[in-house]
């Protein structure tokens, strides 16, 4: 009845595994709790919490060329959920959230580690900075940054932009339907997954 959320559609992540099959891949699309309908042909599981999702993308892992997380996952989760809805008492509510795993990172660092592990990186300010520190920390191949501040980009609507970092290089993805962006983002990452051969 009550949970803590955030505004992704699911627009991004769904405009590429749609982007991904019409390409020729095989495609898993670990979906958190969005209204959007499968893209043909991808094979789909649907995950309502953080550790559900880990749990359906390590189990989707061995096999698998390349992992993008597109999600916005939560970075923090309620440490306790309750069966009944919480009833109203008291001018305030204090409610302790704590850490969730970061599947991209374990990804990254797992037994099954695709060749290409890419993120997404949902940043405010400082984009490149930020971007590139994400690369870094979480051992990633790619990442790719939309500046969420924007009108236009990023959150809910159908357009977005995006600046994709890898360590010695950076590619821009100009403003456009997330469709075509999605596009854009699996050319790039077919090209550095030949360049890697
Ligand atoms: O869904 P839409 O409305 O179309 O919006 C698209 C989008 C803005 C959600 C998308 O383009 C985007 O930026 N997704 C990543 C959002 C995000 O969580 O960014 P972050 O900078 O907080 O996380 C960095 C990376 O770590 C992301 O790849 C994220 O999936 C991953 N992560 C984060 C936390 C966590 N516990 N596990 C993770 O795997």
């Amino acid at each position: 009845m009550r949970f803590i959320g955030n505004r992704s559609s699911g627009k991004m992540g769904f405009a590429v595994a749609d982007a991904a099959r019409r390409m020729g891949a095989e495609v898993t699309l670990v979906a958190g709790p969005v209204s959007l309908p499968t893209p043909p042909g991808v094979t789909r599981v649907d995950v309502r919490r953080a550790a559900q999702m880990r749990e359906a993308v390590l189990a989707a892992l061995p096999g698998m060329d390349a992992y993008i997380g597109a999600a916005a996952v939560a970075d923090y989760a309620p440490a306790e959920t309750l069966p009944q809805k919480l009833k109203k008492s008291g001018e305030s509510l204090a409610i302790t959230l704590v850490r969730t795993a970061d599947i991209l990172a374990d990804v990254a660092a797992h037994a099954a580690r695709p060749r290409l592990v890419v993120g997404f990186a949902a940043e405010t300010q400082d984009l490149e900075a930020y971007a590139r520190d994400k690369l870094h920390r979480k051992g990633l191949d790619l990442i790719a940054a939309n500046d969420v501040s924007r009108a236009g980009h990023g959150f809910e609507g159908d357009d977005n932009a995006l600046s994709v970092f890898w360590r010695d290089g950076r590619h821009d993805i100009a403003h456009g339907p997330k469709t075509r962006v999605a596009r854009d983002l699996l050319q790039l990452l077919a090209d550095r997954l030949e360049a890697m051969e």
